[in-house]
């Protein structure tokens, strides 16, 4: 279980394509994951879910403690039961949601004591807790608890951070495979979170450190939260060389066209973000790299399909004008079809980078994704 098979590499570059082995099916990589926070990608069915590509889904420690429980979710047989979803589930270990969405109160190696942003009472998150909130919420893959940095922090702040988040990474290892009596019939594979900011060195400190537990897959954390977009390819770039090749690599929080390719070049498997599925709350289309925004006049009365080249569901059976006309009367139907479309628009360009790279074509492919971004 758990095993992760490398197919082909990029002889040009370090991307690479595997198959990922989950006790809830493969993951073939390079891949999008979709973001589905409260146990729902939000406006999507799982039904219609399937249909847009998406293999492993992502949901949150965090807010799933916060509602409904994760008793209520262990009760309810675990996170594919409850939420009718039958392939691989991924959760968040809550460390990043914590710093981010919460009013925290005191963090010292023990853990993060914060107010939850719901009724005001005072929570308590440790390795420990995560590992078990984790455990009943039953996902194939387990994320340990973290400490993110903000950015900026100083060099001081973010190796700080860095130690605790390897201390804590330990603490979350011994928690996991020495419980006592799992419930679940499946086992959880743990990744580890490399964490150091835009500090390279600091970089390369956590993932040496962190590679000894011989974990069965690698996340990259800490970016894309307010620095510039180029420093990511840098930091991937300087990590991916140290983690072992026959493990899964995942950055978190990433899901741009260019970051993608970027990343996927320097040897990442897996992404998720929340991109595609607040955009069509916004009334957003991805459409082959653009950003359009279905209120604009010019799609009125434009009859054509969002885009003629997508096999999503949106696409073979509505036009332009039509959900135009549903953003505009904001039709909760509008959205459900964009999610539809910006997610199959995500998974499909990672599912063409996976060929592309099979194929011996990726650098050419797709080099206008590759380097880096003209300014304007
Ligand atoms: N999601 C995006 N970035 C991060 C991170 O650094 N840590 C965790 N736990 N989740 C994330
Ligand atoms: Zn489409």
């Amino acid at each position: 279980m758990f095993k992760f098979d490398c197919q082909a590499r990029c002889p040009e570059t370090q991307a690479r394509v595997g198959v990922f082995h989950t006790p809830h099916g493969i993951i073939e990589t390079p891949r999008f994951m979709p973001v589905g926070t409260l146990a729902n990608v939000k406006t999507v069915t799982p039904a219609q879910l399937a249909t847009t590509g998406a293999q492993m889904i992502l949901a949150n420690t965090y807010h799933l403690h916060l509602q409904p429980g994760e008793e209520i979710i262990a009760a309810a047989g675990g996170l594919h039961r409850f939420m009718g979803w039958s392939g691989p589930i991924l959760t968040d270990s809550g460390g990043f949601q914590v710093f981010s969405l919460s009013q925290m109160r005191a963090i010292s190696d023990a853990g993060v004591l914060f107010k939850s942003p719901k009724d005001g009472q005072e929570i308590f998150m440790s390795p420990e807790i995560a590992m078990e909130i984790q455990g009943q919420l039953g996902a194939d893959v387990i994320m340990a608890f973290d400490e993110c940095p903000p950015y900026p922090a100083t060099r001081e702040q973010v190796q700080a951070a860095t130690e605790r988040t390897i201390r804590w990474l330990y603490r979350c290892h011994q928690a996991h495979y020495h419980r006592p009596n799992s419930p679940l019939s499946h086992p959880q594979a743990l990744f580890g979170i490399i964490q150091g900011g835009v500090y390279l060195d600091l970089r390369r400190a956590c993932a040496a450190e962190m590679v000894k537990l011989d974990l069965p897959g690698y996340a990259i954390g800490g970016v894309s939260v307010g620095e510039p977009p180029e420093l990511i390819a840098g930091v991937v770039a300087a990590t991916t060389p140290l983690l072992p090749e026959d493990k899964p690599r995942y950055l978190m929080g990433v899901g741009t066209y260019r970051e993608m390719a970027q990343a996927i070049a320097a040897g990442i498997d897996l992404f998720d973000c929340v991109i595609p599925t607040r955009l069509a709350r916004h009334g957003s289309a991805l459409v082959q790299g653009e950003r359009w925004n279905l209120k604009n006049a010019r799609f009125k009365t434009d009859f054509t399909p969002l885009d003629e080249t997508c096999t999503c569901y949106a696409c073979q059976n509505f036009s332009r004008a039509y959900l135009s006309h549903l953003i505009r009367a904001q039709e909760v139907l509008g959205f459900t079809l964009l999610a539809i479309h910006n997610l199959t628009e995500l998974i499909r360009f990672t599912q063409r980078i996976r060929t592309a790279i099979l194929a011996g074509t990726f650098t050419s492919e797709f080099a206008s994704w590759l380097k880096p971004q003209e300014s304007a």
